[in-house]
Protein backbone atom coordinates (compact mmCIF):
# COMPACT_ATOMS: atom_id res chain seq x y z
CA UNK A 1 0.00 0.00 0.00
CA UNK A 2 0.96 3.65 -0.42
CA UNK A 3 1.17 4.15 3.55
CA UNK A 4 0.91 8.10 4.16
CA UNK A 5 3.56 7.08 6.99
CA UNK A 6 5.95 4.58 5.31
CA UNK A 7 9.72 6.43 4.79
CA UNK A 8 10.82 6.62 1.49
CA UNK A 9 13.39 3.39 2.65
CA UNK A 10 10.30 1.54 3.12
CA UNK A 11 8.33 2.40 0.45
CA UNK A 12 11.70 1.07 -1.95
CA UNK A 13 11.61 -2.29 0.45
CA UNK A 14 8.03 -2.91 -0.21
CA UNK A 15 8.28 -2.33 -3.67
CA UNK A 16 11.53 -4.38 -4.35
CA UNK A 17 9.71 -7.39 -1.91
CA UNK A 18 6.85 -7.17 -4.68
CA UNK A 19 8.62 -7.35 -7.15
CA UNK A 20 10.89 -10.58 -6.13
CA UNK A 21 7.90 -12.76 -5.22
CA UNK A 22 6.11 -11.80 -8.23
CA UNK A 23 9.30 -13.23 -10.51
CA UNK A 24 10.04 -15.96 -8.15
CA UNK A 25 6.28 -16.57 -8.40
CA UNK A 26 6.34 -16.77 -11.87
CA UNK A 27 9.41 -18.93 -11.95
CA UNK A 28 7.72 -21.43 -9.45
CA UNK A 29 4.69 -21.70 -12.10
CA UNK A 30 6.97 -22.45 -14.92
CA UNK A 31 7.06 -19.27 -16.88
CA UNK A 32 9.94 -18.51 -18.71
CA UNK A 33 9.75 -15.37 -20.29
CA UNK A 34 8.24 -12.14 -19.12
CA UNK A 35 5.35 -11.06 -21.61
CA UNK A 36 8.54 -10.13 -24.80
CA UNK A 37 6.48 -8.04 -26.31
CA UNK A 38 3.58 -6.71 -23.76
CA UNK A 39 -0.06 -6.68 -25.12
CA UNK A 40 -0.69 -2.92 -25.99
CA UNK A 41 -4.17 -1.59 -24.72
CA UNK A 42 -6.11 -2.63 -27.41
CA UNK A 43 -4.95 -5.31 -29.16
CA UNK A 44 -8.10 -7.85 -28.44
CA UNK A 45 -7.04 -11.22 -30.26
CA UNK A 46 -3.60 -11.05 -28.84
CA UNK A 47 -4.78 -10.52 -24.93
CA UNK A 48 -7.15 -13.56 -25.93
CA UNK A 49 -4.61 -15.75 -26.73
CA UNK A 50 -2.61 -15.08 -23.89
CA UNK A 51 -5.99 -15.64 -21.41
CA UNK A 52 -6.62 -19.23 -23.11
CA UNK A 53 -2.76 -19.98 -23.12
CA UNK A 54 -3.01 -18.88 -19.53
CA UNK A 55 -6.00 -20.90 -18.61
CA UNK A 56 -5.15 -23.94 -19.86
CA UNK A 57 -1.55 -23.58 -18.09
CA UNK A 58 -3.06 -23.24 -14.43
CA UNK A 59 -6.62 -24.93 -14.96
CA UNK A 60 -5.15 -27.99 -13.24
CA UNK A 61 -3.24 -26.18 -10.53
CA UNK A 62 -2.58 -28.12 -7.13
CA UNK A 63 -0.03 -25.71 -6.06
CA UNK A 64 -2.43 -25.73 -2.53
CA UNK A 65 -4.16 -28.02 -1.00
CA UNK A 66 -7.99 -26.41 -1.88
CA UNK A 67 -7.17 -28.04 -5.26
CA UNK A 68 -8.09 -31.42 -3.57
CA UNK A 69 -11.68 -30.20 -2.25
CA UNK A 70 -12.72 -28.09 -5.15
CA UNK A 71 -15.14 -29.43 -7.75
CA UNK A 72 -14.10 -26.71 -10.24
CA UNK A 73 -11.16 -24.60 -10.96
CA UNK A 74 -12.84 -20.85 -11.36
CA UNK A 75 -10.56 -18.92 -13.53
CA UNK A 76 -12.71 -15.58 -13.68
CA UNK A 77 -14.79 -14.61 -17.02
CA UNK A 78 -15.03 -11.56 -18.66
CA UNK A 79 -13.32 -9.09 -21.52
CA UNK A 80 -9.86 -9.79 -21.71
CA UNK A 81 -9.55 -6.31 -22.67
CA UNK A 82 -11.63 -4.79 -20.00
CA UNK A 83 -11.00 -1.27 -18.27
CA UNK A 84 -11.98 -2.15 -15.09
CA UNK A 85 -11.16 -5.51 -13.61
CA UNK A 86 -13.18 -7.16 -10.53
CA UNK A 87 -11.81 -9.02 -7.87
CA UNK A 88 -13.38 -10.57 -5.00
CA UNK A 89 -12.39 -13.30 -2.52
CA UNK A 90 -12.01 -16.87 -3.29
CA UNK A 91 -15.20 -19.16 -5.04
CA UNK A 92 -18.00 -19.76 -2.92
CA UNK A 93 -20.29 -23.05 -3.61
CA UNK A 94 -22.11 -22.11 -6.33
CA UNK A 95 -18.96 -20.94 -8.16
CA UNK A 96 -17.36 -23.97 -7.10
CA UNK A 97 -20.00 -25.89 -8.79
CA UNK A 98 -20.19 -23.85 -11.97
CA UNK A 99 -16.57 -22.99 -12.29
CA UNK A 100 -17.78 -19.45 -12.86
CA UNK A 101 -17.04 -16.03 -10.33
CA UNK A 102 -19.76 -14.69 -8.84
CA UNK A 103 -23.01 -16.50 -10.12
CA UNK A 104 -24.54 -17.21 -6.60
CA UNK A 105 -26.37 -14.48 -4.48
CA UNK A 106 -23.59 -12.48 -4.38
CA UNK A 107 -23.08 -12.67 -7.97
CA UNK A 108 -26.67 -11.67 -8.65
CA UNK A 109 -26.14 -8.39 -6.33
CA UNK A 110 -22.95 -7.71 -8.23
CA UNK A 111 -24.14 -7.88 -11.80
CA UNK A 112 -26.80 -5.76 -10.66
CA UNK A 113 -24.27 -3.28 -8.83
CA UNK A 114 -22.78 -3.15 -12.39
CA UNK A 115 -25.84 -2.47 -14.08
CA UNK A 116 -26.17 0.79 -11.97
CA UNK A 117 -23.23 2.33 -13.31
CA UNK A 118 -24.36 0.82 -17.09
CA UNK A 119 -21.80 -1.13 -17.24
CA UNK A 120 -22.28 -5.41 -17.94
CA UNK A 121 -20.56 -8.40 -17.15
CA UNK A 122 -19.40 -9.09 -20.60
CA UNK A 123 -17.46 -5.20 -20.47
CA UNK A 124 -15.81 -6.02 -17.91
CA UNK A 125 -13.40 -8.97 -15.99
CA UNK A 126 -14.38 -10.44 -12.68
CA UNK A 127 -12.41 -12.52 -11.31
CA UNK A 128 -11.36 -13.29 -7.71
CA UNK A 129 -7.61 -13.41 -5.07
CA UNK A 130 -8.10 -17.85 -4.97
CA UNK A 131 -9.36 -19.56 -7.49
CA UNK A 132 -10.38 -22.58 -5.63
CA UNK A 133 -12.95 -22.50 -3.06
CA UNK A 134 -12.01 -22.54 1.16
CA UNK A 135 -14.09 -25.25 2.67
CA UNK A 136 -17.02 -24.13 4.52
CA UNK A 137 -16.23 -20.31 2.43
CA UNK A 138 -13.72 -20.14 5.61
CA UNK A 139 -11.37 -16.83 5.19
CA UNK A 140 -8.67 -17.65 2.80
CA UNK A 141 -4.98 -18.28 4.38
CA UNK A 142 -2.21 -16.64 3.92
CA UNK A 143 -0.60 -19.27 2.24
CA UNK A 144 -3.10 -19.94 0.01
CA UNK A 145 -3.32 -16.06 -1.06
CA UNK A 146 0.43 -16.36 -1.85
CA UNK A 147 0.89 -19.77 -3.85
CA UNK A 148 -2.61 -18.97 -6.15
CA UNK A 149 -1.78 -14.87 -6.33
CA UNK A 150 0.67 -15.37 -9.48
CA UNK A 151 -2.14 -16.42 -11.22
CA UNK A 152 -3.94 -12.87 -10.19
CA UNK A 153 -0.78 -11.55 -11.57
CA UNK A 154 -0.35 -12.87 -14.30
CA UNK A 155 -3.97 -12.05 -15.39
CA UNK A 156 -3.31 -8.58 -14.62
CA UNK A 157 -0.17 -8.78 -17.25
CA UNK A 158 -2.47 -9.94 -19.84
CA UNK A 159 -5.57 -7.71 -19.36
CA UNK A 160 -3.86 -4.11 -18.31
CA UNK A 161 -7.14 -2.83 -16.66
CA UNK A 162 -6.78 0.78 -16.32
CA UNK A 163 -9.18 0.16 -13.28
CA UNK A 164 -9.31 -2.21 -10.27
CA UNK A 165 -12.66 -2.39 -7.82
CA UNK A 166 -11.62 -5.09 -4.84
CA UNK A 167 -14.61 -6.37 -3.33
CA UNK A 168 -14.74 -6.98 0.68
CA UNK A 169 -10.82 -6.94 2.52
CA UNK A 170 -9.34 -9.72 1.53
CA UNK A 171 -8.92 -8.71 -2.27
CA UNK A 172 -7.69 -4.83 -1.31
CA UNK A 173 -5.63 -5.90 1.34
CA UNK A 174 -3.92 -8.57 -1.03
CA UNK A 175 -3.16 -6.20 -3.58
CA UNK A 176 -2.19 -3.43 -1.77
CA UNK A 177 -0.57 -5.29 0.82
CA UNK A 178 -1.65 -3.53 4.16
CA UNK A 179 -3.63 -4.58 6.83
CA UNK A 180 -5.49 -1.15 6.98
CA UNK A 181 -9.42 -2.06 7.76
CA UNK A 182 -11.18 -1.59 4.56
CA UNK A 183 -13.17 1.13 5.87
CA UNK A 184 -10.29 3.27 5.87
CA UNK A 185 -9.84 1.82 2.46
CA UNK A 186 -12.92 2.76 0.56
CA UNK A 187 -13.60 6.43 -0.62
CA UNK A 188 -9.85 7.22 -2.21
CA UNK A 189 -7.94 6.33 -5.52
CA UNK A 190 -5.07 4.07 -4.45
CA UNK A 191 -2.47 2.70 -7.00
CA UNK A 192 -1.88 -0.67 -7.56
CA UNK A 193 1.49 -0.74 -9.85
CA UNK A 194 0.07 2.06 -11.80
CA UNK A 195 -3.11 0.57 -12.16
CA UNK A 196 -5.97 2.67 -9.93
CA UNK A 197 -7.80 0.94 -7.22
CA UNK A 198 -11.22 1.56 -5.76
CA UNK A 199 -12.11 -0.56 -2.97
CA UNK A 200 -15.68 -1.45 -1.79
CA UNK A 201 -17.84 -3.95 0.01
CA UNK A 202 -17.95 -7.25 -1.26
CA UNK A 203 -21.62 -8.12 -2.25
CA UNK A 204 -21.95 -10.53 1.02
CA UNK A 205 -21.41 -8.03 3.13
CA UNK A 206 -24.43 -5.90 1.77
CA UNK A 207 -26.82 -9.37 2.15
CA UNK A 208 -25.84 -9.43 5.12
CA UNK A 209 -25.60 -5.64 6.05
CA UNK A 210 -28.04 -4.01 4.05
CA UNK A 211 -27.07 -0.63 5.91
CA UNK A 212 -23.94 -0.78 4.14
CA UNK A 213 -25.62 -0.16 0.42
CA UNK A 214 -25.70 3.64 1.12
CA UNK A 215 -21.87 3.63 1.63
CA UNK A 216 -21.40 0.80 -1.84
CA UNK A 217 -23.48 3.18 -4.00
CA UNK A 218 -21.04 6.13 -3.29
CA UNK A 219 -18.09 4.15 -4.03
CA UNK A 220 -19.95 2.81 -7.53
CA UNK A 221 -20.42 6.43 -8.27
CA UNK A 222 -16.71 7.13 -7.39
CA UNK A 223 -16.02 4.14 -9.78
CA UNK A 224 -18.08 5.23 -12.73
CA UNK A 225 -16.81 8.52 -12.60
CA UNK A 226 -13.10 7.21 -12.79
CA UNK A 227 -13.95 5.16 -15.34
CA UNK A 228 -15.63 8.66 -17.34
CA UNK A 229 -12.31 10.20 -16.84
CA UNK A 230 -10.11 7.14 -18.92
CA UNK A 231 -12.31 7.63 -21.94
CA UNK A 232 -12.10 10.88 -21.90
N1 LIG B 1 -17.56 -14.43 -3.41
C1 LIG B 1 -16.38 -14.13 -3.97
O1 LIG B 1 -15.53 -13.46 -3.38
N2 LIG B 1 -16.16 -14.56 -5.21
C2 LIG B 1 -17.04 -15.25 -5.92
O2 LIG B 1 -16.75 -15.61 -7.05
C3 LIG B 1 -18.27 -15.54 -5.30
C4 LIG B 1 -18.51 -15.12 -4.05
Amino acid sequence: MRDQLASPGEERARVLGSARRYFRQRMQLGFDHIYKSPPSQSDLAYKEKLIRELYQRIKDCSRCPLHSTRNHFVFGEGSSNARIMFIGEAPGRDEDLQGRPFVGRSGKLLTKMLEAINLRRADVFIGNVLKCRPPQNRDPRPEEISLCEPHLHAQLAIIQPRLICTLGRIAVQDLLQTTAPLRKLRGQLHDYQGIKLIATYHPAALLRNPSLKRGAWEDLLFLRQEHDRLVE
